[in-house]
């Protein structure tokens, strides 16, 4: 089982380009198959939830190959065949195929897709909404029997402004004759970037980035080409680590505005952060001070994606700081892993209380999650002595090369594959 081995200590210093969005690539996978066409996906990051997709793209009858960071996926030979048991619990998120599914092939036979880390992971508001746009689903024995004659356009409300729900929503609203008003939809900058993939494919869609999206459906859509948004919680990572461990990092291909909340709450904690069209540099002593409650929200509030990597940069700060996770119910499983490096933080519930402490000692911890994983590391390069992180596979669904990129800029970190 890979681990990585870590040494504190060292400040970070140096440039780095930053990946593209996996939770922008996910649903442009699944948005693929709303043309028989071919697609060309520029600036994709290599991730374990993207290869899961393409295996999902390819059972379902599709070709994908890469060229360096591009994906080429051509959907003309799909079969409109059954999503495996196995391949829908190897990723929460693949559920975001349902709805483009429903709008080429008019059925889905999919299972339920189970719980993760976080908590349950609930999917009424994904139903709901392929309900109102004329699918039935049925759930019988673990498995969901979808089927759509011909999909209609609908208005629809959504209770919570739910990411994955609103791209499920879209990407069926395509296939639906008609026009669909999606309201109370989320915000965040990868619904942006997903409706501007379904309009390069000629899909006539309003609004994303607002709380009212407009999709005029039933339009037949063809191929595009495609570049992926920079992954905002991933730079919101390096941002962390480099906060936590001290020293002045530059990050490439960022788009500032996408992760406003988290540089503001790092200039707070003493950070001197500096910003242009696209890259962000932050420069750090490493001794924080500690900030103002963190609430996580729907963007544009602070994103429940970067709390543990936030909050894994202010253990060693002067002071105590207050962390409320509104989004997911059980999103500090990393506390535990913290405390064994010396972390002071109690938690209840929603709420999190990190007692800043002067030193964090190395310590063997296992990831517990995906941004609980990245918190681990960010711990770790701010503790005296060495560290390991095992469980690599959840940080190897969002992060692409975690180790070589936080080691390009001077960590004394490896990652060991046995
Ligand atoms: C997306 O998950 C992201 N994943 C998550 O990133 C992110 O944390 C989350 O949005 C919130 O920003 C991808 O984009 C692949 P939600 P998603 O539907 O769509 C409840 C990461 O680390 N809910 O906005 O699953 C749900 O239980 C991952 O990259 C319902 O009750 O999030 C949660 O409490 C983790 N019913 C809240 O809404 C539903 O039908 C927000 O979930 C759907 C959701």
């Amino acid at each position: 089982m890979s681990y990585l081995k870590l040494s504190g200590g060292p400040a970070l210093q140096g440039e780095l380009a930053v990946q593209g969005a996996k939770n922008s690539v996910l649903p442009i996978l699944a948005a693929t198959l709303l043309s028989a066409g071919e697609c060309v996906i520029h600036n994709c990051p290599k991730l374990k939830d993207v290869d899961a997709s393409i295996r999902i793209l390819q059972t379902l009858g599709c070709r994908a190959r890469w060229e360096g960071h591009t994906l080429i996926v051509d959907t003309a030979g799909m079969t409109c065949g059954e999503i495996p048991d196995g391949l829908m619990r190897e990723m929460r998120s693949s559920v975001i195929f349902l709805g483009a599914i429903l709008a080429r092939c008019g059925r889905s036979v999919l299972s339920y897709p189970g719980g993760c880390e976080l908590g349950p992971r609930p999917i009424d508001l994904h139903l709901a909404a392929l309900q109102a746009l004329g699918a039935g689903i049925e759930e019988r024995g673990g498995n969901l029997y979808c089927s759509a004659g011909k999909l209609h356009g609908s208005e629809i409300t959504l209770s919570l402004p739910s990411v994955g729900a609103t791209e499920n929503t879209l990407l069926a609203a395509c296939g639906a004759e008609g026009t669909t008003v999606l309201c109370n939809a989320a915000r965040e900058p990868e619904i942006v970037d997903l409706q501007n993939f379904l309009r390069a494919m000629g899909a006539d869609i309003h609004g994303a980035g607002s709380s009212t999206i407009v999709v005029r459906g039933g339009k037949p859509l063809h191929g595009c080409t495609h570049t992926v948004i920079s992954d905002r919680i991933a730079a919101a990572t390096y941002l962390s680590a480099a906060a936590a461990a001290g020293g002045d990092v530059l990050l490439r291909q960022v788009d500032y505005r996408h992760l406003s909340t988290v540089t503001a709450a790092l200039k707070e904690a003493g950070c001197t952060v500096h910003s242009g069209s696209d890259w962000v540099r932050l420069r750090s002593r490493g001794a924080l001070r500690a900030i103002r409650p963190v609430r996580t929200a729907p963007y544009p509030g602070f994103p429940t994606d970067a709390q543990a990597v936030l909050m894994a940069a202010m253990l060693r700060s002067r002071g105590t700081t207050l962390f409320i996770e509104n989004i997911f119910e059980n999103r500090y499983r990393h506390v535990a892993e913290l405390l064994r490096m010396g972390a002071n933080i109690r938690t209840e519930g929603r709420v999190a209380v990190v007692c800043g402490v002067q030193t964090l000692h190395g310590a063997k911890t296992v990831a517990t999650d995906l941004r609980g994983g990245a918190g681990l590391v960010i711990a770790a390069l701010a503790a005296e002595g060495e560290s390991e992180i095992a469980a690599l596979e959840h940080i190897d669904r969002g992060y692409e090369d975690l180790a070589g990129n936080l080691a390009s800029l001077g960590a004394q970190i490896v990652r060991v594959d046995k």
